[in-house]
């Protein structure tokens, strides 16, 4: 299947905005769903709604299949070992404020350190900065090169014996770089921290392997990867998700509850307080099924071929900046001179195109970019070649409309 015909499962994609046919390069801030996801959800409502692990009734035993069946769709996607290694949340930053209120503040103390990198997600930021004020720990920067990627060198320097916690994200959601994981990983676990990963914008565009990248928790979001929003996974190692403690009390998480002391479920309902995200769970699992249709080796390569034509079309207009390397995933941020990126999003929406302004939730990325704020255009499985000359001709007009010379 190719994109042409990939779009034509995405029944909004079929609709004009403002008197012209979308397109939309706003997949990095939250995907559009195919039909067979909006479809399974509604089987979902229409035949199986029920609360899970609970009801001795037949659709309560439907919803909790339903449930955990997506748990293992999940588990199988990302390569987990087990089931129990993925806990269902919210989504990343859920996910990654779990990671941070139980497993840092339990392990972190005065004098250790916690490392991330400046480029992270305002998800994968501030709750190490609140971890770190809480444990008396130090929070500590890999520095970035001129074009945003970081040096295993530096990783190698700032990564030190006291360091508990090192958290990065795979993919940056500004620069599209693509960070070493891995090796990353490998680095922490020589000087016995632990690796989290941010997989908002990984997960959704290639294949992802947690036991090959030997990361010890990984965070992503369902609504970026053709799924429902308010669905997001925690993946962890069974060993380290043992030993932490639930941040939310309720239904649903606990063994015994006395007056005075409670006993906790095993994981990882532990970490499901209360009512879960049924629905949300039965629409990942579609999302995922239909993405392993497409084939994650197939959807990144077409991100891969686009992005290089995207790249090459877009700097081919006469004074924009294109922030980050030139080897990036399938999104670019740029400026078109001095025309502010709202403006530029908003003559750019009168043609019917989508795409974001703004700091895209990086504020101390976009002071190291020495902006204060970008527009962003994103690239997804049905995004055409069609899409991008759109947006280059569109930009083209947002100079002639802002005064600017044409290039
Ligand atoms: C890199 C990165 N991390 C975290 C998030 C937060 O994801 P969510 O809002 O789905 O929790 C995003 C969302 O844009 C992101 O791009």
């Amino acid at each position: 299947m190719n994109s042409a015909q990939i779009r034509k499962l995405f029944p909004i994609l079929d609709q004009e905005v403002n008197g012209h046919p979308l397109v939309y390069l706003d997949s990095a801030a939250s995907s559009q769903k195919p039909i067979s996801v909006i479809e399974a959800v509604k089987q979902y409502y229409e035949h199986d709604n029920a609360n899970v692990h609970r009801g001795v009734h037949t659709l309560g035993s439907r919803a909790t299949d339903a449930y955990e069946g997506a748990r293992e769709k999940v588990a199988r996607f990302i390569n987990a070992k087990r089931t129990e290694e993925i806990i269902f949340t919210r989504g990343t930053t859920t996910a990654l404020n779990l990671v941070a209120s139980s497993y840092a503040r339990l392990n972190c103390q005065e004098g250790d350190e916690i490392v991330i990198t400046p480029m992270e997600h305002h998800s994968n930021l501030i709750p190490w900065q609140q971890a770190a004020k809480a444990t008396g720990a130090t929070l500590k920067y890999i520095p970035l090169q001129p074009d945003g990627t970081i040096l295993l060198s530096d990783v190698e320097q700032i990564i030190t014996d006291r360091t508990k916690v090192v958290s990065m994200t795979y993919v940056s959601n500004v620069l599209g770089v693509v960070n070493p994981v891995k090796q990353v990983a490998e680095i922490a676990h020589r000087h016995g921290a632990v690796m989290v990963v941010d997989g908002a914008q990984s997960t959704p565009h290639m294949k992802v392997d947690v036991q090959d990248l030997d990361c010890d928790f990984y965070a992503f979001s369902g609504h970026k990867m053709c799924g429902p929003t308010g669905i997001g996974v925690l993946y962890g190692k069974k060993s380290l998700l043992n030993n932490m403690e639930p941040i939310e009390f309720g239904g649903e998480m606990i063994d015994e509850v006395g007056l005075y002391e409670s006993t906790w479920k095993e994981i990882p309902y532990r970490f499901e307080g209360g009512t879960p995200i049924i629905a949300g769970a039965v629409g990942l699992g579609a999302a995922i099924d239909f993405l392993e249709e497409i084939g994650m080796d197939e959807i990144e390569r077409h991100e891969h071929q686009l992005t290089a034509y995207a790249m090459e079309r877009l700097s081919e207009i006469e004074g924009i900046t294109i922030y980050g390397p030139q080897k990036r995933a399938g999104l670019v941020t740029f400026n078109l001179g001095d025309v502010h990126p709202h403006d530029v999003a908003t003559v750019l929406d009168a043609q019917g195109i989508a795409i974001r302004a703004g700091h895209h939730c990086c504020q101390p990325l976009m002071r190291w970019l020495e902006a204060s704020s970008t527009a962003r255009a994103s690239l997804y499985l049905y995004n055409t070649e069609e899409d991008v000359d759109r947006l280059v001709k569109g930009l083209i007009q947002t100079k002639e409309y802002f005064g600017y010379a044409i290039g």
